[in-house]
């Protein structure tokens, strides 16, 4: 992972830990390797085990993070600050950013200089693909990508992962359902890229409208796995470990006719679970909008509120990474 290092401070360079991560900008899934997920996944188990014993812990104490937001958040904005709090350190929240300069027609560049001149670590979430690679050639500071568009969201990936690898024991060997939104899903373009580094069979279920861009299917292809394109999630759900349904992507669509010709083509139910393996893991990185009926929520297999709560344990882990301390 050589990609953007950043120059640490005095401080931080007396805390130089070889993890892979140190001073790095996080921007894609591109930069993981089996052997630095290892290492991320078991900081993130000694995280939850800190959490559980003593709900926070000094190490970060003294460090301060910018949480810059330009598009909605719950999830990924409060478990970064939960995660930075939790390690002892300080949060500038900026959300829907019309509060700041922005709006006001400040460039992302200026906006990054002016928040790392106070900050030690920025996470910017940006509607536009590239941001983040942009915030980062600006930055001295690391820069966490929290989704750039329809581009990526690299936390999430890995949050996905380490999810897997819980619920499942393996990453390898497993066949791998995306279903939904695979046009516009960034989440969904960050975890087949990343997943796409172990032995996994694709299944991309979509409408045709919505189906994953043809150069990331062939991406996978290359890489020599199975990738088979369905429109009707009946045709796998029997056959599949994980199923990860996403949501219609409402904010990229132009069209907002097109949108609601789509928007309830998958509605999971207990119906369509009890066709499903009895161990298989179904995912959703939340927001849910109908794709995930209630019902289906007590089901021993619904893992997406555990996903959900993981994430603050693997943010917890880069947080600490990054700056040096994990
Ligand atoms: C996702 C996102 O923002 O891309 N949400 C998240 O970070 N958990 C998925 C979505 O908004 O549909």
């Amino acid at each position: 992972m050589a990609l953007n290092a950043k120059s640490p401070t005095m401080k931080q360079a007396a805390d130089i830990s070889d993890n892979g991560f140190f001073m790095q900008d996080i921007l894609s899934v591109r930069q993981f390797n089996p052997e630095n997920l290892t290492y991320i996944f078991h900081v993130a188990d000694e995280m939850r085990t800190l959490v559980k014993r003593f709900g926070s812990a000094d190490l970060l104490s003294g460090y301060l993070l910018a949480n810059l937001f330009y598009e909605p958040s719950t999830r990924t904005a409060s478990s970064f600050m939960a995660a930075m709090m939790r390690l002892g350190g300080s949060v500038i929240p900026i959300n829907e950013v019309h509060y700041s300069s922005v709006s006001k027609g400040e460039s992302l560049p200026d906006t990054i200089r002016t928040l790392e001149s106070y900050a030690d670590i920025i996470v910017l979430r940006h509607p536009e693909v590239g941001a983040a690679q942009i915030a980062a050639d600006y930055a001295s500071k690391p820069i966490i990508n929290a989704g750039d568009g329809v581009g990526e969201h690299p936390t999430q990936a890995l949050l996905d992962l380490y999810t897997i690898h819980r619920e499942l024991g393996q990453l390898d060997g497993l066949k791998v359902a995306m279903v939904g939104d695979l046009k516009n899903g960034r989440t969904v373009h960050s975890l087949t890229r990343l997943l796409s580094r172990y032995n996994v069979e694709f299944y991309f279920v979509s409408p045709d409208i919505l189906k994953l861009p043809p150069e990331m299917v062939a991406e996978v292809r290359a890489r020599g796995h199975k990738a088979h394109e369905v429109e009707d999630v009946r045709e796998v759900i029997a056959a599949v470990d994980v199923l990860y349904v996403t949501r219609v992507q409402k904010e990229r669509f132009h069209d907002l006719a097109e949108y609601d010709r789509v928007k309830n083509h998958y509605i999971i139910n207990p119906e369509l679970m009890a066709l499903a393996q009895e161990r298989m893991a179904l995912m959703h990185p939340l927001p849910r909008v109908g794709e995930i009926s209630y019902g289906v929520d007590g089901d021993p297999r619904a893992a997406y509120f555990r996903q959900m709560e993981n994430g603050m344990f693997i943010r917890m882990a880069l947080l600490a990474a990054v700056l040096g301390k994990a």
